[in-house]
């Protein structure tokens, strides 16, 4: 068997090392270039540097995403400038225009409706079912004790183990059994509290039926499959919505479309998203766009998020819409429910620079104030995308801020972007219309 480009030890390489083996072997370039590529993003102070370099291994750079503002957010009574971290143009503009949008109509209401976090330990039991489900109060208590220097600290601050299950899975999977094991993680996002819970549940699960004289020898042989966390949590759930009277949404394209009109379009534009997973999924997406980015800017795992998010549109069986709206009695009202289990302790958050930039610039908040503070993004997000869905078209508002990206890919001087922005103010911006708008300048 050939080795090809197989290397042993490349984590023990320098970071230039690292570089230079990349240059020899995939990049083929001159290696003094490339070090200096690389090198150009990393951080002026060694600090710092070491400090990013420490969340992953094998660093080589460090991959810079645009940290944005979204100004004018009034959620239950309080003002924020939320922090956005996101590549993708025209999410921050719109998210900031649907706060403003909604500012003098009250703003946003956000509440919590549960935090509960899970966790399973999956094992196999070939014994007596009814022997098991006689052993397990008293197995539960043992658990509970078994853990009790995990959960000291989380009990002081209020969390801990919230209840302990056993399930009987044996009818999907022979002889499979879980734990269903639920926590208060208040503001950690509570993985690796989770986690170690669960492993050491895992080990008092075995050692406990070794000792009982409830089994005989056979039944014993008790087999942990894994221990770990669930990322879906759908019972830590945050609602936000916004409301208000039809005539105060004011009147679209011109003035030619009227409130009632657009009220009408928009409603019936969710319901679309309700019956339809093709359009759910890039509805919930718009509302992931908003979500992910305040997610990352706060230094919390968005695949976690993300997958959660997905599960939860699909819980009753189909893919649906995340946020839902209704007319009646001559009330606009558009609402979000969705699953975020975040943390305001721990994790990236305390440790990412940018990210305790974020918490400041919120006010420090705590998990529930951030889950609230994250689900309106989403539904800003969300309600922004709609608008321009159901009025004017979703390509004027990006194109329009997708020109500016158009533009530096051609290299465009500070002189040529200038007159572009006039040019291009009152026309369709595309990336062929851009290129051959910068010929004609160029020519003469
Ligand atoms: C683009 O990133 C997101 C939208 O497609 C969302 C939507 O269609 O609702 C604009």
């Amino acid at each position: 068997m050939q080795d090809g480009k197989k290397i042993s030890g490349f984590s023990k390489l320098s970071k230039t090392e690292k570089i230079q083996w990349l240059a020899q072997n995939f990049l083929y370039s001159n290696p003094i270039e490339v070090v200096k590529d690389f090198a150009s993003f990393w951080h002026d102070n060694i600090e710092d540097q070491k400090v990013f370099e420490g969340f992953s291994e094998n660093t080589v750079s460090n991959f810079h995403m645009p940290f944005g503002i979204a100004p004018n957010f009034f959620i239950n009574g309080n003002d924020y400038a939320i922090p956005m971290v996101t590549e993708e143009s025209s999410v921050v503009a719109a998210c900031a225009n649907a706060a403003k949008f909604w500012y003098e109509k009250g703003g946003f209401k956000a509440e919590v409706l549960n935090s509960v976090k899970l966790g399973h330990v999956h094992f196999t039991f070939k014994g007596d079912t009814a022997k098991l489900k006689t052993f397990f109060p008293e197995l539960k208590s043992k658990l509970i004790n078994g853990v009790k220097d995990i959960t000291k600290n989380m009990v002081n601050r209020g969390g801990g183990i919230s209840n302990i299950e056993l399930l009987d899975l044996s009818h999907k999977e022979e002889c499979l059994f879980q734990l269903k094991c639920s926590f208060e993680t208040v503001d950690s996002m509570g993985a690796n509290f989770i986690n170690s819970c669960l492993e050491a549940f895992a080990e008092i699960l075995v050692e406990e039926i070794q000792l009982s004289p409830l089994f005989s020898l056979k039944e014993k042989d008790v087999s942990v499959i894994m221990s770990i966390l669930s990322n879906f949590t759908p019972d830590c759930v945050v609602r936000a919505e916004v409301s208000c009277p039809i005539d105060q949404l004011g009147y679209f394209n011109d003035g030619a479309m009227k409130p009632e009109e657009f009220a009408e379009k928009f409603a019936t534009a969710v319901r679309i998203a309700e019956i339809d997973p093709y359009r759910a999924t890039t509805h919930n997406k718009g509302i992931m766009n908003g979500i992910d980015s305040v997610v990352i800017a706060t230094g919390n795992d968005f695949r976690a998020v993300e997958a959660c998010a997905h599960t939860y549109a699909a819980k009753d069986g189909q893919y649906k819409s995340l946020t839902h709206c209704s007319i009646e009695n001559n009330i606009f009202r558009f609402y979000i429910e969705v699953p975020l289990a975040l943390g305001t302790v721990g994790g990236l958050t305390g440790l990412h620079p940018l990210a305790k930039k974020s918490m400041e610039l919120m006010g420090n908040p705590k998990a529930h104030e951030l889950m609230k503070i994250v689900a309106v993004v989403g539904l800003a997000q969300n309600f922004a995308a709609l608008k321009s869905l159901t009025t004017t078209g979703i390509q004027a508002g990006h194109m329009k801020m997708h020109l500016n990206n158009i533009l530096s890919h051609f290299h465009a001087t500070e002189g040529e972007v200038e007159v572009a922005l006039v040019h291009f103010k009152d026309r369709v911006v595309s990336f062929s219309a851009v290129r051959e708008y910068l010929q004609l300048l160029r020519t003469v």
